[in-house]
Order: structure tokens, then C-alpha cells, then sequence
């Protein structure tokens, strides 16, 4: 029977549901002003207001070097069976790993982290980028997000979130490509779009690539670090940064699947699925340093002549 308190009473179980979304999960969204970034950071959600946030833009002429950011050792990247499903969360598309299968250490990380899931951030198709970290100002047309966690706490990630090191994200930003359905690996990733239309769909990964196949093209020695925070709410503050200087390049036709294959639970088009950079607060941003690298070796080429121009000015003044 359906009477006006009964109406009443069901409407106030899904507002409040709506409030803590299902499985007691914050209700969140990109485009819609009453659940945007700007009602993140006034309600505020969780940790989205405060001061250590994500994603930042890199300003280049100011990133620092640091000795410690060694190269990485990734485990388990060229394995082709290591992705278990893939999935649509309503906010993104997530593709989800076994066990312990991923790690990666090194790369300046205090220990071993394990490969969780990765996911993407997009604008609408090729030529509205969505890329969240930006470049000197650039927008990337996508960016991808592997998350990984320290590996003590065995995926959990309620763990994870008491420890300010506990996960550590490698963003990759992926640039346009003016061919046609490459590379491979993304043709196989994009294959499964249809099988995931709708918010909470989710599918088993049958046809396999690797983490190496989607990462195809990037030099990962080379990155940018600093301290940051999850890019969607509670935005905890507990992420260690790596974001590479390269980026993966993938063809048109395929980084536009993303923006018109997919639907929120609104339910509209997953479009401009990105947070806006956060003020950085004071921190540094961070990359490789060596003798041999090609800022210090212009820096010794130009302070050279200085030396000897002032040796000499000097000489002549003695003279005089
Ligand atoms: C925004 O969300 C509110 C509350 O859920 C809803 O009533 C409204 O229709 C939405 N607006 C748009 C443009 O989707
Ligand atoms: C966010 O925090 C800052 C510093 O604590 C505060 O000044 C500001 O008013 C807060 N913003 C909102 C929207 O609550
Ligand atoms: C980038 O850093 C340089 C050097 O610190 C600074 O002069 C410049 O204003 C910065 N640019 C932006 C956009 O923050
Ligand atoms: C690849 O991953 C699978 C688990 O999906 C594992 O059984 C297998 O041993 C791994 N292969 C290698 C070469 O590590
Ligand atoms: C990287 O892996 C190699 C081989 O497994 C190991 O010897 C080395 O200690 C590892 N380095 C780091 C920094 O974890
Ligand atoms: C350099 O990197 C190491 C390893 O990540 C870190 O512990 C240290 O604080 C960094 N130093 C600076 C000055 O950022
Ligand atoms: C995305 O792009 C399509 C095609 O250009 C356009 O029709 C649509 O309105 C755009 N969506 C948004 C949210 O801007
Ligand atoms: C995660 O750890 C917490 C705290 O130890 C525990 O209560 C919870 O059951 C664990 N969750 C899972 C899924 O194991
Ligand atoms: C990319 O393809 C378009 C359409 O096929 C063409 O007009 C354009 O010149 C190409 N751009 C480059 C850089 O090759
Ligand atoms: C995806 O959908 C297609 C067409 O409906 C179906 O043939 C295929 O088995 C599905 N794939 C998965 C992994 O569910
Ligand atoms: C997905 O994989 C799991 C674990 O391997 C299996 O139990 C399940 O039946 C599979 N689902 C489908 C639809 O194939
Ligand atoms: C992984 O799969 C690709 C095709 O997706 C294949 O070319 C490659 O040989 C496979 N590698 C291994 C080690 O099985
Ligand atoms: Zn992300």
C-alpha cells in the first residue's frame, strides 16, 4: 500500500542513501552543483578541503631534483593474466588486479606497494582534455591512475588511509594520436566499453594485456614527485605522487570511446570526469637528479664563461 507517509518515509531513505550513497559511501559527482568539487571542499567531504590535495599543475621551471628518485622496479607488468574485472563505478571506468599478482618499489617509496586497480580521467573525446595533473598549464586529453598500496596492508585500504604513505599513485597522461585504433592494448581495453554502459556494471577481463602493453612508449625512469591526496572524495591525504614526464599515446577514435560510451547514474554521458588542480600549499614538486642531467650540465656550460669573464675582469682590474 502506497500512502502519502509511506511516500514520505521511502523519499527520506533515499535522500538519505543518496547522502552516504550505497555501502556507506559519500555521494559525490563532476557536474552537477549540488554535488561538484566546490561542494567537496564546503561541506567539506572528508579531507577534500585541506592542505596537502591533488592534483596540482607542474610547473616545470620550478620542480627541484632530489638524488633519491632511483627508477623503479615494477614486478608483474609484463604479466598478460593479472587484471581480474573491469568495471563502470558510476564516477569512472576501473579495472581491478589479483592479489599481490602487481607490485612496484624503488622510485624513492619507503618499501613495496601493491597494484590495486587502475582507472581513467577524461574530458569529451579528444579535443576536450581531462587530464587532472597539468603540464605548465596543459591539459592532457586523458590520464590514467594506477593505485597502489603499501603492501603491509594487504589491500585494505581503511588501513591504508591511517598512514600518510600508505598509497602510492602512478598517473600516466595520455597524449592524442592521429591514427587509427592503436595500440592494441587499448583497442582490448576499449573492447569491453559496451559491456559496462551503465553505473555498476562490471565484467571479467578475458582477453589480457599487461600493464607494460598499456603503458606502451614511456620512458619510466623519468617522473615528477610530490605529497598529495586522492583526487575524488574522502580525498585523504595519504598519496605519495609520481606522475611521467612522457606521455602514452593512444589514437583519436578510441580516447572518444570513453566520453560516449559510458553513463553516470543519472543517468547522462561520463563527460569531464576530472578535478581542478589544488593550490599546492607550499610544497615542492620533485624529479630525478644526477650530475649528468641536462639542467645541471646548461648550468655549468653557462656559469663557466661567468667564471672566466669575472677572472679575467678581476686580472684587469689588478692590472689597472
Ligand atoms: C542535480 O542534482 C539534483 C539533486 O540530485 C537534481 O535534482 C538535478 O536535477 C540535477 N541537475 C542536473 C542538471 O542534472
Ligand atoms: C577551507 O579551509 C580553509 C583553511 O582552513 C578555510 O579558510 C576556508 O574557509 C575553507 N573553505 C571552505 C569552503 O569551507
Ligand atoms: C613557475 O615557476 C617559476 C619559477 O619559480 C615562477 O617564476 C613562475 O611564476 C611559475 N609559474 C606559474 C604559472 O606558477
Ligand atoms: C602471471 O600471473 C598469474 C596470475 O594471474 C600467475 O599465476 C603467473 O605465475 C604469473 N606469471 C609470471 C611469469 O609471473
Ligand atoms: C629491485 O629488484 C631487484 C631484483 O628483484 C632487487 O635486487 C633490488 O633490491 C630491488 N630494488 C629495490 C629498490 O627494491
Ligand atoms: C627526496 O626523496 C626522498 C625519497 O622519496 C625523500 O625521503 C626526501 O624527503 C626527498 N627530499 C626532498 C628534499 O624532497
Ligand atoms: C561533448 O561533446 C559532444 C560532441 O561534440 C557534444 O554534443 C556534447 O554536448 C558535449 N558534452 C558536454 C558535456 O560538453
Ligand atoms: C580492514 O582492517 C580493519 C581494521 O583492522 C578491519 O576492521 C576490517 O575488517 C578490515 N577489512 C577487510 C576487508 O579486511
Ligand atoms: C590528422 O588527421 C586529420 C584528419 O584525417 C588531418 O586533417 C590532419 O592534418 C592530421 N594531423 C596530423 C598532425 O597529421
Ligand atoms: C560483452 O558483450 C558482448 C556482446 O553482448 C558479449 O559477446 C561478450 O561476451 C561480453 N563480454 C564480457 C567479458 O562479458
Ligand atoms: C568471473 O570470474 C570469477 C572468478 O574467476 C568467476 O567465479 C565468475 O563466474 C566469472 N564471471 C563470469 C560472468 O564469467
Ligand atoms: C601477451 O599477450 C599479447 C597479446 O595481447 C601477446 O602478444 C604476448 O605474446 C603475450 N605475452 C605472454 C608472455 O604471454
Ligand atoms: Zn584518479
Amino acid at each position: 500500500m502506497n500512502t502519502p507517509l509511506d511516500t514520505f518515509f521511502v523519499l527520506g531513505s533515499v535522500l538519505v542513501a543518496l547522502a552516504h550513497g550505497e555501502s556507506g559511501q559519500i555521494h559525490w559527482c563532476y557536474n552537477n552543483a549540488s554535488c561538484n568539487e566546490n561542494v567537496w571542499v564546503s561541506k567539506p567531504l572528508g579531507f577534500c578541503n585541506g592542505t596537502r590535495q591533488s592534483p596540482l599543475n607542474i610547473n616545470t621551471t620550478s620542480v627541484k631534483g632530489n638524488s633519491s628518485l632511483i627508477a623503479f622496479n615494477f614486478t608483474g607488468f609484463s604479466n598478460n593474466s593479472t587484471m581480474t574485472t573491469i568495471e563502470n563505478s558510476g564516477h569512472t571506468v576501473k579495472v581491478t588486479f589479483g592479489d599481490g599478482l602487481v607490485k612496484i618499489s624503488g622510485g624513492g617509496l619507503p618499501g613495496t606497494y601493491d597494484v590495486q586497480q587502475f582507472h581513467l580521467h577524461w574530458g569529451n573525446g579528444s579535443d576536450v582534455p581531462g587530464s587532472e595533473h597539468t603540464v605548465d598549464g596543459k591539459h592532457y586529453p586523458m590520464e590514467i591512475h594506477i593505485v597502489t598500496m603499501k603492501s603491509e596492508f594487504k589491500g585494505n585500504m581503511t588501513l591504508a588511509v591511517t598512514d600518510s604513505n600508505g598509497l602510492a599513485v602512478l598517473g600516466f597522461l595520455i597524449e592524442k594520436k592521429n591514427d587509427s585504433s592503436l595500440p592494441q592494448s587499448w583497442k582490448i581495453l576499449t573492447s569491453y566499453l559496451p559491456n559496462i554502459t551503465n553505473s555498476g556494471q562490471k565484467v571479467n577481463i578475458t582477453q589480457q594485456f599487461s600493464l607494460d602493453d598499456l603503458l606502451v612508449g614511456v620512458d619510466r625512469t623519468k617522473y615528477y614527485r610530490y605529497l598529495g591526496s586522492l583526487t575524488t572524495p574522502t580525498c585523504d591525504e595519504v598519496v605519495i605522487w609520481t606522475v611521467f614526464k612522457d606521455p602514452v599515446k593512444v589514437s583519436k577514435n578510441l580516447i572518444d570511446l570513453f566520453s560516449t560510451s559510458l553513463y553516470t547514474s543519472d543517468p547522462v554521458l561520463m563527460t569531464n570526469i576530472y578535478r581542478s588542480t589544488q593550490k599546492p600549499n607550499g610544497r615542492s614538486i620533485t624529479t630525478q637528479a644526477s650530475a649528468s642531467s641536462p639542467l645541471m650540465t646548461e648550468a655549468r656550460l653557462f656559469l663557466l664563461p661567468l667564471v672566466v669573464l669575472h677572472v679575467l675582469l678581476w686580472e684587469t682590474m689588478m692590472s689597472m
